[in-house]
């Protein structure tokens, strides 16, 4: 089976079952500043387990983009990978588990979808601790799709409880669906969970009912939720019998390209093996994030700093295999011809995917050989590596410092450990901080104070633009229960006298009791009605449209307060002209 049919059949199949397919939300997280990319299908629905109504109704599905870099050393060996797809099914307050269970089931196994042997399938439930009950009642439901208790394993909390995404907020234990290679168990307690390559974790159900709160406790949420992934790239893997995951359909034209470029006609070494897996994995991860319609590029800085590692490290890795020539457009070519159809993003933005690449592969390939020799010339001498030298790699020669320590580690040159820790703590410190600055969009959380700064702030919205004109368009906001902080499209300070008309106007329509209602409309419906947002083509179903009286109306995935009664008195702070045609107001609210 190839990836797209198991995309197509996965979406008809839950489609058949009352579920609204939705496009895949950005890559870029917009409702959590706290993690750089969305590493889940539930990343971008995490509002909607705690009761908000969603605009496509509370049965979804959809094939979302996906982004992970904790595993990133990995990559190169044969299961890991930075970009993949997860196939998702959520129930908002509707099914659980006994539907959800089922559902998998039938998709798994039924001749008519995925057809799997159901003597091939084990499947782990919670065990149970102190904040929550063992799952007898998934462990049941599988018992009655005709699993036998040998092959029904209750884990702990480490392998069968799923989030919360950030640190707090919704969670639930899961029950994990595995399929059995047919290899030897490599040791009596071989079971599923275990790595030596026997069981393959394919799809995970988790019942989202837990809220895990600020001081660690677990609460429960209003309604139940059913979240499931499925990883599109291991699933293909495992249904073929792949011994590897890059022998799939969406990398293996990556790898034939490489191999190409690099003349290996030949079975690859080991070690070029891996520099290719690396290449195939980074490209696709840096044509998605540059094919993202945020338009992010290679920086030293959060986002744009991940993108200039995956470049640079497939340059390098280019490098390694002897790739003479310029590659790179090339091979993203090739990711988004595999990707085109269903991410229609890609094509919208490939002249900035090409652009970017082009630029970024001229600018290193050029430094990465001076580095290179420098870093040579600094090992012969010293025989060893300082945080100092690092550092000098990174801002004279663009060498990210991860790369640093790779070409260390591989050869074998014992460093300086501790100043190479300093030198990162420093670095990763900018960037941290560079990163809340980068950040577009989103609510630090969902509690009471965040919610009355997000209904401010779109009071703030709308002051603004009667104020100073309808030119003001936000351009994005970052809300934390502290303050809310607002950019948008203005070119000047405003004056002192500008500052409390604006003011003024916020505080007058708080005092005047107005109620926040929310409609779901067509973006065609939602434009007509004069709300403000992003018309892009990525909702293509329905949108959210929240009002404040008669006075704000805005596209947006809430939470907010029922009445501006609720918010108290509304101050602004500070300003700041933070680049050409933007500013930047931070703004907050007593009781
Ligand atoms: N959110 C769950 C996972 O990523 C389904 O495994």
């Amino acid at each position: 089976m190839d990836s797209k049919t198991l995309r197509e059949k996965y979406l008809q199949f839950f489609k058949e079952r009352n579920h609204v397919i939705i496009p895949s939300a950005s890559i870029f997280p917009e409702n959590d500043p706290t993690v750089l990319f969305t590493t889940a299908g539930m990343h971008p629905l995490q509002v909607y387990f705690t009761g908000e109504p969603h605009p496509s109704g509370k049965r979804i599905t959809n094939s979302q983009k996906c982004i992970r870099t904790r595993d990133i050393d990995e990559v190169g060996d044969p299961t890991h990978l930075t970009f993949f797809e997860m196939l998702g099914n959520w129930s908002l307050g509707d099914y659980f588990k006994e539907e959800a269970i089922s559902m998998s089931w039938e998709f798994l196994t039924s001749p008519d979808w995925l057809g799997i042997d159901p003597d091939r399938l084990s499947v782990t439930v919670f065990e149970g601790d102190k904040d929550a009950p063992r799952d007898e009642e998934s462990a049941a439901i599988w018992r009655k799709m005709g699993i036998p208790d040998d092959r029904i394993y209750f884990l702990p909390r480490e392998d069968n409880w799923w989030g919360p995404a950030g640190s707090t907020g919704p969670c639930g234990p899961d029950t994990e669906m595995f399929f059995d290679t047919g290899k030897n168990p490599c040791s009596k307690t071989c079971r599923p969970g275990c790595h030596c390559g026997k069981y393959f974790e394919i799809w995970n159900d988790v019942f989202m009912s837990y809220n895990k709160l600020a001081d660690g406790s677990f609460g429960k949420l209003a309604q139940h939720n059913v979240d499931t992934g499925m990883g599109i790239e291991r699933t293909i893997a495992v249904l073929n019998g792949a011994t590897t995951i890059h022998e799939i359909d969406t990398i293996q034209p990556i790898n034939d390209r490489i191999k190409r470029f690099a003349k290996i006609m030949t079975e690859p070494t080991e070690e070029q093996r891996k520099s290719i897996n690396i290449i195939a994995d980074h490209i696709r991860s840096a044509t998605f994030i540059l094919g993202d319609d945020k338009n992010v590029s290679p920086s030293n800085l959060g986002q744009g700093y991940v993108l200039r590692r995956f470049i640079r490290g497939i340059i390098r890795q280019g490098n390694l295999l002897n790739i003479k020539q310029r590659f790179l457009p090339t091979l993203a070519e090739i990711v988004m011809s595999l990707y085109s159809d269903i991410y229609l993003e890609l094509e919208r933005n490939k002249n900035f995917i090409m652009n970017n690449l082009t630029q970024e592969e001229n600018k290193f390939s050029t430094t990465l050989k001076r580095g290179l020799k420098r870093l040579g010339k600094i090992l012969d001498e010293t025989g060893t590596l300082t945080g100092q030298d690092a550092f000098l790699l990174f801002t004279s020669f663009g060498f990210p410092l991860e790369m640093t320590l790779e070409i260390a580690k591989e050869k074998n040159i014992t460093i300086d450990t501790q100043a190479f820790q300093e030198e990162f703590a420093h670095h990763k410190d900018l960037s941290r901080k560079a990163t809340s600055g980068t950040f577009k969009s989103g609510l630090s959380d969902h509690t009471e104070k965040t919610t009355r700064l997000h209904t401010a702030t779109h009071l703030l919205q709308q002051a603004l633009r009667d104020v100073l004109g309808n030119h003001v368009e936000q351009k994005g906001s970052n809300i934390t229960p502290e303050r809310t902080r607002f950019d948008f499209t203005h070119s000047e300070k405003l004056s002192p006298s500008e500052i409390e008309k604006v003011e003024q106007l916020v505080n007058k329509k708080i005092k005047e009791g107005l109620a926040v209602t929310s409609e779901i409309l067509t973006p065609k419906e939602a434009k007509a009605s004069g709300a403000l947002g992003f018309f892009e083509d990525k909702y293509q179903t329905k949108v959210s449209v929240y009002s404040v009286g008669n006075f704000s109306k805005e596209i947006c995935t809430g939470p907010h307060v029922k009445n501006t009664k609720e918010i108290g008195t509304f101050t602004i702070q500070k300003q700041k002209n933070i680049g050409t045609g933007l500013m930047r107001i931070r703004a907050k609210i007593e009781p």
